[in-house]
């Protein structure tokens, strides 16, 4: 599928994720052929730059970032077709100039009134670039003679009622349809393969419910601290940063009832359902736990203390730990605990959900002869190294009947030749073609925030439980599974 002729807005150009992520993934889209050859990319921020400057900036980006090797013909065609407009958010004469530009491209490159604009900007930010866009008429697909999308990035707001207004605002200004919530976790291959082993095999669904499995467990383990993010993030929380959006999606995505199709509309009802079946234990203060890391090391490194980060106030309760026990109340998952953690500096990274079965409901074997039996375990590695294990009971070779647990395990480096494209290369694709099906809506967004606002309530005025860097969580997260008689896997 390659888009049709069209542009790509990106204000907040010089920003970290455009930097890091946006010029790159381009780049790896021109080199796998998936550009038309009329495509632009406008970049938009407050500097006093030229193309050439810009142009400049995108190929370091690319060639330091780019997961596809460098090709100079690939990028001679690419470089040559960036523009770059100067100017703040305030300044209707910079975006009087950045609706010329896209009216001069629609002859010098027959992009016929197509446009993506990327908000890579801080929400607070969004208002301010919404109206000029509607001011300018940029954002009317009519008057444009062509498509017009927005991309907005994540937080979107940072509770129920905050994202419910900046939904309406972008939903007045673009059109519902033309709004594209990016969740990058959603882009990434393993994410979409959760779709692919439950629905495109027999073997998972007639025990993927609260007959058989016993508990699910999504951990999303960071060994980075805050970096230089400290202002976002001290307002945020891990909670508010991660829990909310990539955790609660995958949550969804594990427990909704398949899809008549796979379309948009018909997967979004159903990850739907699952958010507005989801809920917090009653007694919040002990089904949840948070955490803050306090100095410690990580890979043979000293690493400071959350309240030592730069920018981070000395009295700081944000949690960069959390651990939440989520019920879903339907059919399929009533009694099924999901347990879902996420933290920073813990001692490596990994993303990985594991569906826990039960135990069998009869051994025939001696318990003496009985080493060690567990539960069936169905891993789906996220990251780093993508992949999917099942875990089962085996004999161990011998004269002893000894049964112990094995693990078949699917790594996509060995099974596959083709290489994976980054997340952000593949929602940046859809984007352009006009493919919603991978990026959130409003609805799940307010949902998501239903969930979690609760937490946030009673956690106000509590102070995290510290724990060290370089350790899995506070001691409460041990003892929030213990309770239950489980306990975490070893991610
Ligand atoms: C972002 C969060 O959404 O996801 C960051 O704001 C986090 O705090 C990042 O580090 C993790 O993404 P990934 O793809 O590296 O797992």
């Amino acid at each position: 599928r390659i888009p049709e002729p069209c542009a790509l807005v990106i204000f907040g150009v010089t920003g970290d994720l455009a930097r890091k992520k946006l010029l790159p993934g381009i780049y790896d889209l021109a080199n796998r052929g998936l550009l038309p050859p009329g495509f632009v990319v406008v970049g938009f921020a407050r500097r006093d730059w030229d193309d050439a400057v810009f142009e400049q900036l995108a190929r370091e980006a690319a060639q330091q970032h780019a997961r596809t090797p460098w090709r100079e013909e690939v990028w001679a065609r690419l470089g040559g077709s960036m523009r770059f407009v100067g100017g703040s958010f305030d300044d209707d004469a910079a975006f009087d100039n950045l609706a010329d530009t896209l009216d001069g491209l629609r002859d010098s490159h027959g992009i016929n009134g197509n446009a993506a604009f990327y908000l890579s900007i801080p929400p607070p930010a969004f208002p301010a670039v919404l109206k000029q866009l509607a001011r300018t008429g940029m954002a009317d697909n009519h008057r444009a003679g062509g498509w017009r999308r927005v991309v907005v990035e994540k937080p979107f707001g940072h509770d129920l009622g905050s994202a419910a207004e900046l939904n309406s605002l972008v939903d007045e200004v673009f059109g519902a349809a033309d709004v594209f919530r990016i969740d990058h976790y959603l882009g990434k291959e393993t994410v979409q393969n959760i779709l692919a082993l439950r629905f495109s095999n027999t073997l998972f669904d007639p025990v993927w419910n609260n007959r058989y499995v016993d508990s699910v467990q999504l951990t999303m383990a960071e060994d980075v601290g805050i970096s230089t993010r400290a202002g976002f993030y001290d307002a945020a929380g891990a909670a508010r940063d991660v829990l909310q959006n990539h955790l609660l999606q995958l949550l969804a995505l594990v427990a909704m009832e398949e899809p008549t199709s796979f379309d948009a509309e018909e997967i979004r009802t159903e990850k739907l359902k699952v958010l507005r079946a989801a809920a917090l234990p009653d007694d919040i203060a002990t089904g949840t736990v948070r955490g803050q890391y306090q100095q410690g090391w990580v890979y043979g490194q000293r690493v400071p203390g959350y309240l030592d980060e730069p920018g981070v106030p000395a009295d700081s309760t944000t949690e960069t730990y959390v651990a939440v026990r989520l019920g879903i109340q339907n059919r399929r998952w009533a009694g099924v605990p999901f347990y879902v953690r996420t933290g920073k500096r813990m001692p490596r990274r990994v993303t990985e959900l594991a569906v826990l079965f039960k135990q069998a409901p009869h051994l025939p074997f001696q318990p003496a002869d009985v080493r060690m039996l567990g539960h069936n375990q169905l891993v789906i590695r996220v990251q780093p190294e993508e992949g999917v294990a099942l875990k089962f009971g085996s004999k161990v070779p011998g004269t002893a009947m000894e049964v112990r647990d094995i693990a078949m395990d699917f790594q996509y480096g060995e099974a596959f030749t083709e290489s994976s494209p980054e997340a952000y290369e593949r929602l940046v694709l859809d984007v352009l073609i006009g493919d919603s099906t991978l990026f959130p809506h409003a609805d799940e967004v307010e949902q998501s925030w239903r969930v979690i606002d609760p937490l946030e309530d009673a956690w106000e005025g509590t102070k995290p439980e510290p724990y060290r860097a370089g350790e899995w969580g506070p001691r409460g997260a041990d003892e929030l599974l213990a309770r239950e008689g489980r306990s975490w896997r070893r991610a």
